[in-house]
């Protein structure tokens, strides 16, 4: 028996890049993008095609965006005016095993529950060694509910779990939603996501 890909592979994102082509900023992007007085340094982990990375530059932040995937980064290379960028630096490298510099916000938008759990743990660790203090990470965590969740490979937090996670850093944002809606490549699921905005004090 084969096991067939699907939404939750971590390798073959291409459809993915098509299924989100052209859709805004992630709100808690947004958010914690918005709480600064001005722009500084990010990094995007886990950027995909640059829904947020493109974000950060329109607001004059300078990124680092970095994925897996060598057609993720591909296509951020390619979107408009990117080319001759100076304030975008582009990585091709799993999140778990790579460093960053020192950075005033950390964005990584539904995708570290794709890393499993050693990797979650030093992935974790690590955003909260290289924000400066005073700065923010934004992104999403999945729970026990979700449609996702079992499947290996993947790390699932439950609301505990996240209150633990979240316990050094001063919270903007802890929403728990679910939600039922179809994937970037259109199959059904049930989410339920931990949107979260928090400051390092
Ligand atoms: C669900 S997409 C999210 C993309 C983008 N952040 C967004 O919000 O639309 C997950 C992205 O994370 C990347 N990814 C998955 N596992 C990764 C890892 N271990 N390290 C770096 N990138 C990873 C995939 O290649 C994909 O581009």
């Amino acid at each position: 028996m084969t096991n067939a890909p699907d939404d939750s592979t971590r390798d073959d994102f291409k459809d993915y890049y098509e299924g989100v082509k052209g859709r805004p900023p992630r709100p808690t992007l947004v958010q914690a993008a918005a709480a600064f007085a001005a722009p500084g340094f990010a990094v995007d982990l886990g950027c995909g095609d640059g829904r947020d990375t493109v974000e950060l530059l329109r607001r004059g932040w300078r990124v680092l965006a970095i994925d897996s995937s060598e057609e993720g980064v591909a296509r951020l290379r390619r979107r408009d005016g990117m080319l001759d960028n100076t304030a975008l630096k582009a990585r091709v490298a799993r999140i778990e095993d790579t460093d960053w510099p020192e950075a005033d916000l950390i964005n990584a938008s539904f995708v570290l529950p794709l890393l499993e759990s050693a990797g979650f743990e030093r992935a974790w660790a690590r955003i909260g060694a290289r924000l400066r203090s005073g700065g923010r990470f934004a992104g999403q965590l999945y729970g026990p509910k979700d449609g996702w969740a079992g499947k290996p490979g993947m790390t699932i937090h439950d609301r505990a779990a996240v209150e633990r996670l979240v316990s050094g850093f001063i919270v903007e944002q802890l929403e728990e939603k679910e939600s039922d809606e179809a994937t970037a490549r259109g199959k059904p699921k049930h989410w339920h996501v931990f949107h979260l905005v928090l400051r390092k004090p």
